[in-house]
């Protein structure tokens, strides 16, 4: 495991867009598995201006979404769809046949991975209960894509982007924790003190489901890019 703890969020965004635009320039046809969130913000904004400057070509990258609300028409601006090609896929020139969702599509979305030969390098956020894509605590560590309810606390967060709680969508489409796993390589970012807590836990506290981060541990390839705030309680 590797632990980056940066001066502030610019500089592990720096660092994060390396390990990505390195990865590509590697191997041009990539796969990525990603996430949505005010985290991968700044990310996706720096990586759409390294595309402008011609220093990454996403022209055979192919992308896994780690996670989609259901019943969510994919134009509404909460949806995933919606953020993905506002934030990133818009900008680029990703081919969009090749950006994947999660959806009832459950086992078929296991099998597509697969058969692009499985994922590269999964890029991670934290909920601030310890959840990674909606793998909430208490998710089995040999979960695989499924629907899954919402917890109180994730509604709660996430209700800041819709009008109000009760138009927050309880239930979610989500990869698994042993999707997750299988990737070749994984890379979490949290940033502000508001995740220092659920780092603390995912970093140093026992390796259990009550904390589904804390897995990521026994991963043979993984790096955490922190701000100082997040990395605080360590
Ligand atoms: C979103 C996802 C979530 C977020 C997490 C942190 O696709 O998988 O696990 O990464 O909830 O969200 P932010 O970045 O908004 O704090």
């Amino acid at each position: 495991m590797e632990l980056v703890i940066a001066r502030d969020k610019k500089e592990a965004i720096k660092k994060a867009t390396k390990i990505i635009s390195d990865l590509i320039r590697k191997k041009p046809n990539a796969v990525l598995q990603v996430a949505t969130g005010s985290t991968m913000i700044p990310l996706y904004n720096e990586l759409v201006r390294l595309y402008k400057k011609g220093e990454i070509n996403f022209s055979e990258v192919s992308t896994f979404n780690l996670d989609e609300y259901a019943g969510l028409n994919f134009n509404n601006k909460e949806s995933y769809h919606y953020y993905m090609n506002r934030y990133l896929f818009d900008k680029v020139n990703i081919q969009k046949c090749n950006t994947h969702f999660p959806s009832s599509n459950k086992e078929e979305y296991e099998t597509e991975i697969n058969k692009h030969g499985g994922i590269d390098l999964t890029i991670l956020g934290i909920g601030i209960n310890g959840h990674i894509a909606f793998n909430e605590p208490g998710s089995s560590f040999k979960s695989t894509t499924r629907e899954v309810k919402l917890s109180k606390k994730t509604l709660d967060v996430n209700s800041r982007l819709f009008p109000n709680i009760k138009k927050v969508p309880k239930e979610a489409y989500t990869v698994g924790i042993k999707t997750i796993m299988k990737s070749k390589g994984i890379m979490l970012l949290a940033f502000g003190s508001k995740k220092s807590d659920a780092i603390k836990k995912a970093l140093n506290g026992p390796i259990t489901k009550d904390v589904p981060a804390s897995v990521l541990r026994e991963h043979k390839n993984v790096t955490f890019i922190l701000d100082r705030d997040a990395s605080q309680g360590l």
